[in-house]
């Protein structure tokens, strides 16, 4: 038997994800039509061998209840629990807090997943790489990157032949390797004899927040626990060419939702004129004459309306889009309303296409000189857009109703 467990983080976290995670926390932020940790639990699934998926995470319980309570019905017989850390204990202190919990049942391994990544996540195939490696306490699924940006990643050096990973740098300053970690894992249950040594230790890496020393059972799965495991022949890596990519900025999310409408099978019947790769909730409302996709999903209650336009973007729930609008690399907020004529539009953030192996880079929502960085327009929950308006690379925070046109601005 198998188990998993999903690091989600708390609400201090995510930040560069705001406006976004304003209403919604981050993991349950919807991306192709599902909450973005629905897609690991999907993964997690597809294993016949995984019974139990352990969400841990600093957010209350009251936040996770109703996701959990669908995600248990969703996908019963699996047992999907959420688990709350007192504080924020790092990648590792929140799983070694629980490591009864993960204990319980004598499951044979668990995977570990970061929950802010997306992918075509190959559990079944890391599973089979970690079995056949009697001595592995953990296989890091690995990817390659480029020189540049492998720096703001987990690198690591690999043994070519046994795959044993011989060196690991948690975002080193300089460069080591293009071989970076995925935030996606196999463990075997002794890691816990390994995390009790390392909390025993004086911690040498980083506190993540910064500011003063870190609270009893911090842990950094990545420093205290891979550094430290690397040159013993208990750590590995599979690399792994499948789709990946982190979900740090809006711009993300966009990119997230291409990818992940491109993995689902397309629906036979859809309203309106949609193009591939298209998600459109059943209860909303497009009319014949809109012209969705591709990269598009539309959520609960949402109505679109005749003449409009939408491609790779994200319109949440109850959002309206009245006639011949326009919305392009941009994500709707929940109820907000696009007006006539108007035109809602980002600028994508995907990888250079150009550069084999290239990221996102997840640049910061202000520059250096305190300007916005180019970024897909967000509108906040609630936003109003009147008719025949521009809003062009910008932020618009909730409950906004603006009374001209935008660009490159946050309107706060
Ligand atoms: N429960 C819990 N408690 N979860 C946490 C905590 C915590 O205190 N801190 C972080 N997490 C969760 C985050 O929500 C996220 O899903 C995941 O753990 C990774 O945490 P980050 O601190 O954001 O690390 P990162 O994304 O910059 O880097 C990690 O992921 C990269 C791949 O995406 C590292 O593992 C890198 O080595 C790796 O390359
Ligand atoms: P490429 O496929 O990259 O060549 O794009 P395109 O130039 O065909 O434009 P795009 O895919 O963005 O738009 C497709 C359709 O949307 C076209 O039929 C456009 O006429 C229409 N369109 C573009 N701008 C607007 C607008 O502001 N309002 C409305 N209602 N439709 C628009």
């Amino acid at each position: 038997m198998l188990k998993a467990v999903i690091l989600i983080g708390g609400p201090q976290k995510g930040t560069r994800f705001r406006p976004l995670s304003l209403d919604t926390p981050k993991p349950l932020f919807p991306i192709a039509g599902l909450p973005l940790i629905q897609h690991h639990i999907k993964a997690c699934k597809r294993l016949a061998s995984c019974k139990e998926i352990l969400i841990i995470g600093s957010y209350t319980t009251t936040t996770m209840a109703q996701f959990v309570n669908d995600m248990q019905i969703e996908y019963s017989p699996v047992i999907i629990r959420y688990l709350q850390e007192f504080t924020p204990l790092g990648t590792g202190g929140g799983l070694y807090h629980f490591r009864d919990q993960v204990r319980a049942g004598n499951p044979t391994a668990f995977f570990l997943l970061n929950g802010d990544v997306c992918a075509d996540f190959p559990l079944e195939e890391l599973w089979a790489f970690h079995e056949e490696r009697p001595n592995a306490l953990v296989t890091i699924m690995g990817t390659e990157a480029t020189r540049q940006q492998s720096i703001h990643y987990g690198c690591m050096v690999q043994e070519p032949t046994t795959k044993a990973v011989t060196h690991y740098v948690e975002k080193p300053s300089s460069y080591i390797s293009t071989l970076i970690n995925c935030g996606v894992y196999v463990c075997s249950l002794q890691i816990f004899h390994t995390m009790a040594d390392a909390l025993q230790k004086e911690k040498t890496g980083f506190y993540s927040n910064g500011q003063g020393s870190p609270p009893p059972g911090y842990m950094s799965f990545e420093q205290d626990v891979l550094s430290p495991l690397a040159g013993t022949n208990k750590l590995f890596a599979m690399q792994v060419g499948n789709w990946w990519s982190q979900v740090k900025t809006a711009g993300s999310a966009i990119y997230a939702n291409r990818h992940y409408l491109e993995l689902q099978p397309r629906p036979q019947r859809q309203p309106g004129h949609v193009l591939p790769h298209v998600h459109v909730h059943p209860t909303a409302d497009v009319d014949c004459t809109a012209v969705i996709g591709p990269n598009v999903s539309v959520g609960e209650g949402v109505t679109i309306k005749a003449g409009v336009r939408i491609k790779e973007s994200i319109v949440l729930n109850n959002a309206t889009i009245n006639e011949h609008a326009l919305v392009m690399y941009s994500v709707v907020g929940q109820g907000a309303s696009v007006g006539e004529w108007s035109r809602v539009e980002g600028t994508p953030s995907d990888p250079d296409p150009d550069k084999p192996f290239a990221k996102m880079d997840n640049v910061p929502l202000f520059n250096s000189e305190g300007r916005l960085n180019p970024s897909i327009t967000v509108l906040g929950s609630g936003v109003v857009v009147p008719a025949e308006r521009i809003v062009l690379n910008s932020i618009v925070l909730p409950h906004k109703q603006l009374s001209r046109s935008f660009k490159n601005e946050i309107i706060l």
